[in-house]
């Protein structure tokens, strides 16, 4: 009832905050979303060349998804799979920017380690491989989110594997462009500037 709206509220207000855009308006690095990808991401805030806003965005788009299912979870457990899901529709969907927000990624992985820090280690592992073998940012989050409900089948957990399977079907979905350009061979390359 009033505890699930409650929580879908908190959780998507806390995932429509968008870091990169702030952060990188706030410390004079142009419009995020007039360079490269248009993305507000991490990965398209390194595309500045400003390696620190880039990790400040990574930080606080992935602790916004942590938090959002942490307080959640003082609620009870599906309250904190609820928050989950709400956090990363408000970072995808922010209501402020018209609805066109960022490709959920690092508030997945927040998500994720608020809700099974070793799986959100496991993501991480797989997010690097990926990201050294072959040095595209989207293939390793298509990669990485792929794997993550298929390791809560795998480990039994039922709600978390439906949660991260509809979670890793919209980042998909937003990886539309990226994974169009991944087969085309244009996709920019982590560490090419924008
Ligand atoms: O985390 C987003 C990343 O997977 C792709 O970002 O800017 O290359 O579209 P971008």
């Amino acid at each position: 009832g009033v505890q699930i709206l409650a929580t879908l509220i908190l959780g998507y207000l806390l995932g429509s905050i968008p870091f990169g855009l702030i952060l990188t308006r706030l410390f004079g690095a142009g419009d995020i979303r007039a360079i490269g990808s248009g993305n507000i991401g991490a990965t398209n805030v390194l595309r500045t060349g400003r390696k620190g806003l880039a990790a400040a965005t990574l930080i606080g788009d992935a602790l916004k998804g942590t938090l959002a299912v942490l307080i959640a979870s003082r609620i009870g457990e599906g309250n904190a799979l609820i928050a989950g899901f709400a956090v990363v529709i408000g970072h995808i969907f922010p209501v402020w920017l018209g609805f066109k927000g960022g490709k959920g990624v690092a508030t997945f992985l927040g998500v994720l380690i608020g809700l099974a820090w070793p799986v959100a280690i496991g993501f991480a592992v797989v997010w690097l491989a990926v990201a050294a073998l072959f040095r595209f940012s989207s293939l390793a989050a298509l990669v990485a989110t792929l794997a993550t409900p298929i390791a809560f089948v795998v480990l039994g957990q039922r709600p978390q594997a439906i949660l991260f399977v509809v979670l890793a079907a919209i980042v998909w979905w937003k990886h539309t462009p990226n994974i169009v350009r991944l087969r085309a061979g244009t996709e920019g390359r982590i560490g090419d500037k924008g």
